[in-house]
């Protein structure tokens, strides 16, 4: 067992970067982070990604403790899906205004409601969403596979989708099926402005805009692409002379695409009400607070009574391809 340092911050010459190395072989630790963390976070990870791929990464890192620097619904997953791994999340205040919007007891009261009208429906669940609420769920999706899962849920059940309803909305779109939607939506991405993308457009005629499926249908109407970030990547790496995209997502997302396909030039859609567009959840990360978590040992996501249900939940959608629901949660 290691002696616990409570503080180690403080000797102002010594280098954060050094310290966070050295801190993650000490506590034999991974970094994972989303791609809409600062960029001096996503540069120190062991791993970048969109929610599935992080999921996904979260069961294969060998590492004792994966420090998570995304949002809470994000440690949450993984930890859901490692529960003998040590999950530290450098802020627990990160939270997700679409997951807020979805709290367990409405949900619960909304699938019985339904039942009582006699209707046969499925709960498919966007991956930002509660573990209370995963627990409810007969699906867990994220915008990387959901088309896909959407795919398995028997014809003769209605869907409930929840909480997102522009993503909801999209994928009535794209899988022609119906839906009944919940009404949440992402605070970052449902203040996009669609006269200041078309004002960008005008500047930039050549220009390509991609947007994640969070955006509202006035922002995915005027897009050359719709898709998660991951997605995004895919797309723009597709074109081999330089192009100027118009960004649709949380800004950070522009560090991740710069890295990677860097002969593009990215130009961030701006919000109604601010130029920057970055989610102020996601922001609370910082370098200090990554370094501390990992000094502390906390915060810790620890394991909880439904995060069983839910860990099913998320296994059978995120993890094994040709599982099926054999029994409802609410039957
Ligand atoms: P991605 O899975 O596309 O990265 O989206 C995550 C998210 O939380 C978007 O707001």
């Amino acid at each position: 067992m290691n002696a616990p340092i409570t503080t180690i911050g403080t000797i102002s010459d010594v280098d954060i970067y050094e310290e966070i190395e050295a801190l993650k072989v000490r506590e034999d630790a991974a970094i994972l982070a989303h791609y809409y963390q600062d960029g001096e976070i996503q540069e120190l990870a062991d791993v970048t990604g969109d929610s599935l791929k992080l999921a996904r990464a979260a069961t294969k890192v060998p590492n004792r403790t994966i420090v998570f620097c995304g949002v809470h619904f994000m440690a949450e997953t993984a930890k859901m899906l490692n529960p003998e791994k040590r999950v530290l999340l450098p802020d627990m205040g990160a939270g997700c205004s679409l997951s807020d919007s979805c709290p367990a007891p409405a949900l619960a009261r909304r699938q019985q409601q339904l039942r009582a009208e006699g209707r046969r429906i499925q709960t498919v669940t966007y991956i930002n969403s509660s573990a209370a609420v995963k627990a409810l769920s007969d699906w867990v999706v994220t915008s990387g596979n959901a088309r896909e899962v959407i795919e398995r849920v028997p014809q003769d059940q209605e869907i409930l989708f929840v909480p997102d309803r522009h993503l909801g909305q999209y994928l009535v779109e794209v899988t022609g099926r119906p839906m009944i939607l919940w009404d949440g939506s992402c605070m970052v991405h449902e203040l996009f402005s669609v006269n200041d993308m078309l004002r960008m457009k005008r500047k930039l005629p050549a220009a390509l805009t991609v947007a994640h499926p969070e955006c509202p249908a006035n922002i995915r109407e005027q897009s050359d692409f719709v898709g998660g970030t991951e997605a995004m990547i895919d797309y723009v790496t597709r074109f081999e002379q330089p192009t100027d995209f118009l960004v649709a997502t949380e800004a950070n997302m522009l560090w991740q695409l710069e890295a990677k396909v860097p002969r593009h030039r990215y130009h961030p859609v701006p919000g109604i009400t601010c130029a920057c567009n970055k989610c102020p959840h996601m922001a609370r990360n910082t370098l200090e607070k990554l370094r501390d978590c990992l000094a502390n040992g906390t915060p810790e996501i620890v394991w909880q009574q439904q995060f069983q249900r839910a860990s099913e939940v998320l296994r059978r959608s995120l993890i094994d391809p040709t599982a099926t629901v054999s029994e409802l949660p609410g039957d």
